[in-house]
């Protein structure tokens, strides 16, 4: 979703914002634009231009035909108004007295809109960003305050008061040469202090784009507003005072965010989940007496706590909802507490009635999901303990909640989740593996078979990745096909779901996720000569269940590719196709299974030629409702 970059330093602006915004191309973007301004002319140069990044890079030299040593950047993910340049950031009001980039969605702008129509204000672009920006040179006309800052930041706060969604601003005023200001509500801000050439301080909606300047940035926080200048970094809050905040360390390697030789990123992603399952799991797998235990004391859950929960809710959005299903399997197996899965844009506005004694576990990999955090708000607002399950350090999802559970997965940059989800699922099992032990539901002999098998399986995905060439010959074949249908029982029909959405968002291939015995029920009638179905078969107790479902497929003239660990002659009879899964405990399979679905809408994907890393109308981030 749209990304936001500012500046304020020792050197030109310009190719440094287009450097920034280059690094949140990952978000999913269709439009450009920055605003530099010159100081010595007083003089705000704004440019912008649809589709690309490039098209604006070529326009400006790369940066270098603009001239001016603070500025803002965006790249826009259409939301109010088609993708074209007049819509495109940044927006500003009359002689550009404020000009403004936003990410985020003004909820109330219409309102606002007439409000200022009948003040006089003329609007020219179709954007919710236009009223904020003309709200605050409104609020910043009337403000007398002592000094040019103590104007802005009485205005930026006015105008935050009276705006009504989420926003994260990158600010200009033309009579406050070399300031940028920034404020946040609900959409992620990060503020760094740059040493070296770029010496001064730069904003972002993500770490990425700051990273090869700083790896020193403060997280700001809602409500909060910061001006940066070459030399001072000021926060202040919503009342306008000044407040200060620990600078973070970002440990991260700049190069993981990069695409090291691989074609692209998604592919490299899926080659590092190994890393990103075992960085997750091995810290919190610990020796006792002698014995595997978890350590998960970060939970903040204690032995008495644990006991005492009485039911499990996971939540999510989209790859992370599918994760949550696959909890909602383990842990009712292992811990045999009740659990549910709930979409947290479904579960916003169910008004569910709670349920005393639920732990609700909120997965996220950005932890900026916008439905995701309001999820997570009304959890607690409903007295439920939360606990996050978070990839993305300091995130607005990691710092509210009561707890973080992080999956170490590193920077995931391509839009379509695969290290991360394979990261969530590790994250789950341990969950699952500790309330179970601790609620004596598994016996010590129990907990050291699964916790071995957790230790082995990062070793069983990278074996499961050594199928790749066959997958690829298997997608190239199919690239063509127009339905997909994956079946699969209990894990697996999760697993299902996960494999039909990866196909879906990059292939653009129409799919389904069916649970297999529901198939006959309606959706069969769908499968004719040649339609092309993935039968998972990994979950032993529903074994010869699905080597049934496959057959009645199969007689309706589809064409099977089967999923299985295990070495069966009749399932190799009644599939086209057998892909072999390493064997895993059962309970952990979808991180097995998992692989071969994500190389298969990957290579669909480019034997079709699409843009697998930025799919259309994606985004990463999704900070809007
Ligand atoms: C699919 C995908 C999305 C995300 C979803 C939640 O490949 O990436 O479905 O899983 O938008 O995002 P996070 O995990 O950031 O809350």
């Amino acid at each position: 979703m749209c990304g936001i970059v500012g500046y304020a330093g020792g050197a030109q602006a310009a190719p440094i914002l287009l450097h920034g915004l280059k690094k949140l191309e990952y978000r999913g973007y269709d439009s450009a634009g920055i605003a530099v301004r010159d100081a010595s002319s007083a003089h705000i140069e704004v440019i912008k231009a649809k589709g690309r990044l490039d098209r604006l890079m070529d326009m400006t030299g790369g940066g270098q035909a603009v001239c001016g040593m603070s500025g803002v950047g965006h790249t826009r993910w259409a939301t109010h108004g088609e993708p074209s340049a007049e819509n495109a950031h940044p927006h500003y009001s009359r002689e550009k007295r404020v000009v403004i980039v936003h990410n985020g969605i003004i909820e109330n702008y219409q309102e606002i809109r007439d409000m200022l129509e009948r003040r006089g204000y003329r609007f020219h672009t179709q954007t919710d960003t236009e009223a904020a920006a003309l709200l605050l040179d409104c609020a910043y006309a009337g403000e007398d305050g002592n000094s040019p800052q103590e104007r802005a930041v009485h205005a930026i706060r006015t105008t935050m008061l009276r705006l009504q969604g989420s926003y994260a601003l990158g600010i200009l005023f033309h009579d406050q040469p070399d300031v940028v200001y920034a404020a946040r509500r609900d959409s992620p801000l990060v503020v760094g202090r740059c040493t070296g050439e770029a010496h001064g301080h730069i904003l972002a909606s993500d770490v990425p784009a700051v990273l090869s300047y700083t790896r020193d940035v403060v997280y700001l926080d809602n409500m909060e507003i910061a001006r940066i200048t070459k030399d001072t970094l000021d926060i202040y809050s919503i009342d306008a005072e000044r407040i200060s905040k620990p600078m973070m360390h970002i440990t991260w390697d700049a190069q993981a965010a990069e695409k090291g030789g691989y074609e692209h990123f998604m592919i490299k992603e899926i080659h590092e989940q190994p890393a990103a399952v075992r960085d997750t799991l091995s810290p919190r797998i610990v020796s006792r007496n002698g014995a595997p235990d978890t350590d998960l004391t970060e939970t903040g859950l204690t032995d008495e706590e644990i006991r005492r929960i009485q039911r499990v809710l996971f939540v999510g959005c989209g790859s992370a909802y599918h994760a949550g299903l696959v909890g909602v399997g383990v842990t009712e197996a292992l811990a045999r507490i009740p659990c549910s899965a709930e979409l947290a844009s479904e579960l916003r506005y169910r008004n569910a009635p709670v349920q005393p004694g639920t732990l609700c576990v909120l997965i996220s990999q950005s932890g900026e999901t916008a439905d995701s955090l309001a999820a997570l708000r009304l959890c607690k607002e409903k007295g439920m303990k939360t606990l996050a399950i978070v990839n993305v350090v300091g995130s607005s999802i990691a710092r509210e909640a009561d707890a973080v559970l992080y999956t170490h997965a590193g920077p995931e940059i391509a839009v379509a989740t695969t290290k991360a989800y394979s990261a969530q699922l590790a994250a789950l099992y341990l969950l699952a593996v500790h309330l179970s032990s601790r609620r004596a539901a598994i016996s010590p002999a129990q907990k050291q078979e699964l916790l071995e098998a957790l230790t082995a399986l990062d070793g069983k995905i990278k074996q499961a990745l050594g199928e790749k060439t066959r997958i690829q010959r298997f997608a190239n074949t199919f690239a063509a096909c127009r339905d997909v249908f994956f079946i699969g029982r209990g894990l697996d029909h999760a697993l299902c779901m996960e494999g039909s959405l990866k196909l879906k968002e990059i292939s653009y291939i129409h799919s389904e996720a069916y649970a297999a015995g529901e198939l006959k029920h309606g959706a069969i009638s769908l499968i004719e000569d040649g339609t092309l179905v993935i039968g998972a078969a990994t979950q032993p107790q529903v074994f010869a269940k699905m080597l049934s479902g496959i057959a009645e497929v199969k007689s309706r003239g589809a064409c099977v590719l089967a999923l299985s660990a295990q070495a069966d002659d009749r399932l190799a009879e009644a599939a086209d196709f057998c892909i072999g899964l390493p064997g895993t405990h059962p309970l952990f399979a979808a991180s097995v299974g998992v692989v071969p679905l994500q190389l298969l809408a990957y290579y669909i994907a480019c034997e079709r030629g699409l843009d697998v890393d930025k799919p259309r109308n994606l985004a990463k981030s999704v900070t809007v409702e």
